[in-house]
């Protein structure tokens, strides 16, 4: 049997639309860069996260200088907060610093965005999503979780100070 040659062509077309939208839902927009699913800054056993005994900063999360300019943010997201970052504990980080947000989740699936930013990453138990930025403008940032996390992921918020 012959295939035509356009049958060829169009074949072809298809299948690397299907292999595009595919890529497109594991990693987002194409040329965006920043993929969906980040396990970037490694694995680590969510139910030692749940109990304080990983043996990392996850332990006593929060704010860490890791050099001149360099600052880490060790994020906690658990059914419905961030600690630090929701209620009367915003996370605070200088303005013009480089900053690299870990966060990790004791329990289920969270999302973790800061508004206004470009700071957007799905939060899985088992993993530690690394995001980096750098804030010019001091200020007040929304923190949003934005993945459905249970009853009360409306509510699952926080901000982010950064100081002069
Ligand atoms: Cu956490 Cu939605």
């Amino acid at each position: 049997m012959q295939v035509h040659r356009f049958e060829k062509v169009w074949l072809g077309a298809a299948l690397l639309l299907i292999v595009g939208f595919i890529a497109t839902v594991a990693y987002g927009s194409v040329g965006v860069g920043v993929a969906m699913v980040d396990d970037s800054g490694g694995q680590i056993n969510a139910q030692a996260v749940q109990s304080g005994n990983t043996g990392t900063q996850f332990d006593d999360p929060g704010v860490v200088r890791e050099g001149e300019d360099h600052y880490a943010v060790y994020v906690v997201a658990r059914q419905f907060q961030f600690v630090p970052g929701s209620g009367d504990d915003p996370i605070r980080v200088p303005a013009d610093a480089k900053v690299t947000f870990r966060v990790t989740s004791a329990d289920v699936v969270h999302g973790f965005a800061v508004v206004e930013t470009n700071i957007n990453t799905m939060v899985i138990p088992g993993q530690v999503a690394e995001v980096s930025a750098r804030f010019d403008e001091p200020g007040t940032y929304g923190l949003v979780c934005h993945e459905y996390c249970g009853a009360a992921h409306h509510t699952m918020g926080g901000s982010v100070e950064v100081v002069p």
